[in-house]
């Protein structure tokens, strides 16, 4: 089965083809990070018109990279949120003109079952149930996954996503946009143990996460201490690089904690980690230090946290762990399966929920 997955929920334009769930044929991201690094974030409207002027280009390149014509498809899977609405309907809106055309089925996909089906990808023997860390700069949620194709959220962020905690840090110190992979990359000639932050402590026992403590007392710690804002072209400071180490480690110690106490409670036989901050250097090795016995990064490895007898760890490769389209048609490729219509009349939703 061949299935063109259309992903346009943030600041990505992403067009992909995936053959039979697993071949990734062409895995295409046109990526705004120009367009929003002078406003430190995404601006939804300059994304919207983005998108419109990416979308045929991505699509044209994922039939051309794959070397397929469009009427070799069997259906076509899109985001339909959550996300920025604007965003949303330009990937939407295509999906449904070429669906129509082509005279194809289209099915509407979760974005954040499209994280979680990342990971299936690349390791089709992943076993049931699953609990996945969907962790990223919109996101920030534990989801059990008894049997394919369903998901009970188990834990979620109380204010800021994990990704959006690193982005706010890094807009303040002014060391650019996207924040993430600017902190893990100075963290690692940072102190992170100069400054330690007290990790909120969720008293009813829910699987839930909590990041804006951690922001308001780093910007009490930036202001007490006097540490000035980074100026582009200089060298980086010392204070800045402990401070930014010491709060990557404090994100990276709550996100494993409640995963770790997840699974204990839940004992599931995988364990996935994915999402854009699931790029984070530090997450990908704490993750395997607390979860994996042995094993390498994209395969799998027996659990050393006590939670089952069997459990393995998997994390996706960088390309398909940032928003990107194979995941839409990877979470699109069994619904299509099970016998996809052309849906007309779907629309977008910016708060979609998963359930
Ligand atoms: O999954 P994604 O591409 O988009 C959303 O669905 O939000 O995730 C983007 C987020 C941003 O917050 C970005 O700063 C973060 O992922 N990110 C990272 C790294 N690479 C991307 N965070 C920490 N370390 C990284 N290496
Ligand atoms: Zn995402």
């Amino acid at each position: 089965m061949l299935v063109l997955g259309i992903e346009s929920s943030c600041d990505e334009t992403a067009a992909a083809l995936l053959e039979d769930g697993h071949r990734v044929l062409s895995n295409v991201v046109a990526s705004q990070i120009e367009t929003h690094r002078g406003f430190g974030g995404v601006v939804p409207e300059l994304a919207s018109r983005e998108h419109l002027r990416n979308i045929c280009y991505v699509v044209n390149r994922a039939f051309a990279d794959a070397r397929r014509r469009r009427e070799d498809i069997d259906g076509i899977a899109v985001t339909q949120g959550p996300g920025l609405i604007g965003s949303l309907l330009v990937g939407l809106s295509f999906a449904k003109a070429m669906a129509f055309t082509l005279n194809k089925p289209l099915v509407p996909v979760n974005h954040i079952e499209g994280h979680i089906c990342s990971a299936f990808i690349e390791h089709p023997e992943i076993s049931y149930p699953v609990l996945a860390l969907v962790v990223s700069g919109g996101h920030t949620s534990l989801i059990l996954s008894p049997a394919p194709g369903k998901y009970q959220p188990v834990g979620r962020t109380r204010d800021d996503a994990a990704g959006e905690a690193l982005d706010k840090l890094a807009k303040f110190l002014g060391l650019g946009y996207p924040g993430g992979p600017v902190i893990d990359r100075l963290a690692q000639r940072g102190d992170p143990r100069k400054f330690s932050f007290s990790i909120p402590k969720i008293s009813d026992g829910s699987l839930d996460f909590s990041f804006s403590g951690f922001k308001t007392a780093a910007l009490r710690h930036i202001e007490q201490a006097g540490i000035r804002v980074h100026r582009p072209g200089g060298r980086v400071s010392r204070q800045i690089l402990d401070l930014v180490a010491s709060y990557q480690l404090a994100i990276v110690q709550t996100l494993v904690a409640q995963t770790r106490k997840a699974a204990k409670r839940l004992r599931p036989r995988s364990i996935l980690l994915v999402g854009g901050v699931a790029c984070n250097s530090l997450l990908r090795r704490t993750f395997r230090g607390t979860f994996e016995s042995r094993g390498t990064e994209g395969e799998a490895g027996a659990s050393g946290a006590g939670c089952a007898e069997e459990t393995h760890v998997y994390f996706p490769s960088p390309s398909l762990t940032t928003d990107n389209a194979a995941m839409i048609a990877a979470a699109g490729t069994p619904k299509l399966s099970a016998g996809g219509a052309l849906q007309l009349d779907l629309n977008a939703y910016a708060d979609l929920r998963l359930c």
